[in-house]
C-alpha cells in the first residue's frame, strides 16, 4: 500500500491501545527507527524519550539483535513448549539465572508483562493449594500498576483503568505507598511507617494472604513514584518472617533501568518470584518471564498429574523471542552498557533538579528515569499535559505524560548530547507554551 493509503486504512480500521479513538484524529506513521530516534512517515525525526513504552533498551533496530532474530527465524521459528525445548530457551534461562538475585533458579516463559504477573499470582495461589492451604488474597501497593489482564488488574490500583471491571476484580489489599520523606531524612516518613506497620499486621495475622506483589523502587504507570530500597528491604524481610511469598514485578525496572541490573539487587533478601518483560528482548519482541525459587517449583512436583501447573500460552518460550533476549544479554557483555546507563543517570541528576526548580515542579529520579509534575496537579486526564505531549512531538521529541507526570526514560543508546538537547527542548516548551 502507498503511504497515504496505509495510514488512511489504519484510521478506518485499527483500534489503538490506551487511545480515545474519537479524540485522536490519526495515529502517527513511523517508517523506521535507529538508536534513540524514530523516523516518521512525514519525514520528521523524533527522539524517543520514553523508549516506546519502556521497551527499547539498546536503541531501535540494534543490528546485533536484528541479526540474531533473522538467524533464528531461518532455523526454528516456533515449537510447542510443552514437552519440547530448544537451545535459545536454555541459553536465556542460564543468563537470567546468572543475573537474577540468588535462589531464583526456575524460569517460566510467557508472552508479556501482564501474563508474567498472572503466572506469578497463580503460582502463589497454587503453591498454597499444594500445601493444602487456601490463600487467595494478595497484598499490593496503593497506586500500583501490574498490567491489564484480570489478575494483574486486581493487583493494580483501582482507578480509571479498572473502573468498568471493578465488580469483577478479586480481593487485593492495597497498602499505603511508602513515600520517602521530603527532607531526605534517614528516618522513616509517616507513610513509610504506616506501610510497614500494615504489612506486618496483615502478614502476621491474616492467613488468607498468598503473597505480596510490588514494583521494586519505582511505581511506574502509577506516576513514576519512587520508594526507598531500605523500606523495600524491610518489607521483604517482614513478608519472609511470616511466610508471605514475595513477587518483585520487575517488568519495567529490569535490565538496568534503575541503574543496578535489577532493582531487587539493591536489597539483601531475594524475592520468591520475579516477573520480567519489556526490555528483556531489547524491546524487539514480546516475551514474559516469571522466575521462581526451587522451593516454589518443588511444591508442584507430584506423581499425581492433577497437581500440574496448568498454565501456558501458545507462544510460550518462542525461539525467536528467546534468541533476541540472548542477543540483548550479549550487548550487555560486549558493549559498555552500564557506562551508558551511568551517563543517562548523571545527566538526569544535573538537569532535572534545575528544570523542576525553574518551572516550580516536583521531581523524582530513579536511575535512568527522571520525572516531574506540577505542584498543583490536574489529575490523570489533564488536558494541559496532553497538549504538552503534542508540543513535545512538534519539537521532535516523543514524551507521553502519565497524567500530570512528565518523564524521561530513554534507550541506553542515548548520548549526553541527545539528552541535554531533550532537556533544553522541554524547557523551551515550558517557557513558551505552558
Ligand atoms: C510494573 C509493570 N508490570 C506489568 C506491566 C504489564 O506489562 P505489559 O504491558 O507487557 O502487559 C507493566 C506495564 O507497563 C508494568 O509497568
Amino acid at each position: 500500500m502507498a503511504e497515504k493509503n496505509w495510514q488512511a486504512y489504519d484510521k478506518d480500521h485499527i483500534w489503538h491501545p490506551y487511545t480515545q479513538m474519537q479524540l485522536v484524529p490519526e495515529a502517527i506513521g513511523v517508517d523506521r527507527g535507529e538508536g534513540s530516534y524514530l523516523y516518521l512517515s512525514d519525514g520528521r525525526k523524533i527522539f524517543d524519550a520514553i523508549s516506546s513504552w519502556w521497551l527499547t533498551l539498546h536503541g531501535h533496530a540494534h543490528p546485533v539483535i536484528a541479526k540474531a532474530i533473522a538467524a533464528q527465524a531461518k532455523k526454528l521459528e516456533q515449537v510447542i513448549f510443552a514437552g519440547f525445548t530448544h537451545e535459545p530457551a536454555s541459553v536465556l534461562a542460564k543468563k537470567l539465572i546468572e543475573h537474577a538475585p540468588e535462589k531464583l533458579e526456575k524460569v517460566f516463559f510467557s508472552d508479556d508483562g501482564s501474563t508474567a504477573v498472572e503466572v506469578a499470582m497463580k503460582m502463589c495461589v497454587q503453591y498454597w493449594h499444594q500445601h493444602k492451604e487456601t490463600r487467595t488474597t494478595f497484598l499490593a501497593l496503593d497506586g500500583a500498576y501490574h498490567g491489564d489482564t484480570f489478575g494483574a488488574m486486581s493487583a493494580s490500583a483501582r482507578g480509571i483503568f479498572t473502573h468498568p471491571f471493578g465488580s469483577m476484580l478479586f480481593h487485593v489489599i492495597h497498602m499505603p505507598f511508602p513515600t520517602p520523606p521530603v527532607n531526605g531524612s534517614k528516618e522513616y516518613s509517616k507513610s513509610e511507617e504506616l506501610f510497614l506497620e500494615q504489612l506486618r499486621n496483615h502478614a502476621k495475622h491474616d492467613h488468607r494472604i498468598a503473597g505480596f506483589i510490588y514494583e521494586p523502587l519505582l511505581l511506574a504507570a502509577g506516576g513514576m513514584k519512587t520508594w526507598r530500597s531500605n523500606v523495600m528491604e524491610e518489607a521483604v524481610k517482614i513478608a519472609k518472617e511470616y511466610g508471605v511469598l514475595t513477587i518483585a514485578d520487575e517488568v519495567m525496572t529490569g535490565f538496568g533501568r534503575t541503574r543496578t541490573f535489577f532493582a531487587s539487587d539493591t536489597i539483601a533478601f531475594p524475592p520468591d518470584i520475579m516477573t520480567l518483560s519489556k526490555g528483556i528482548t531489547g524491546g524487539f519482541l514480546p516475551l514474559g518471564v516469571t522466575l521462581a525459587t526451587k522451593k516454589i517449583y518443588e511444591a508442584f512436583l507430584s506423581d499425581d498429574r492433577s497437581q500440574t501447573f496448568f498454565h501456558g500460552h501458545s507462544y510460550t518460550g518462542n525461539p525467536i523471542s528467546c534468541a533476541a533476549a540472548v542477543a540483548s544479554f550479549g550487548i550487555f557483555e560486549q558493549e559498555p552498557v552500564m557506562d551508558r546507563i551511568a551517563t543517562i543517570c548523571s545527566v538526569h541528576n544535573e538537569l532535572m533538579p534545575k528544570l523542576a526548580e525553574k518551572n516550580n515542579y516536583n521531581f523524582r529520579i530513579q536511575g535512568t528515569m527522571a520525572a516531574m509534575e506540577p505542584k498543583n496537579p490536574e489529575g490523570y486526564l489533564s488536558a494541559k499535559m496532553q497538549a504538552l505531549g503534542k508540543a513535545c512531538l512538534d519539537k521532535g521529541m516523543l514524551i507521553r505524560p502519565l497524567g500530570d507526570t512528565i518523564y524521561f526514560l530513554p534507550p541506553y543508546s542515548t548520548t549526553r548530547q541527545d539528552l541535554e538537547e531533550a532537556y533544553g527542548k522541554l524547557q523551551e516548551i515550558l517557557d513558551n507554551d505552558f
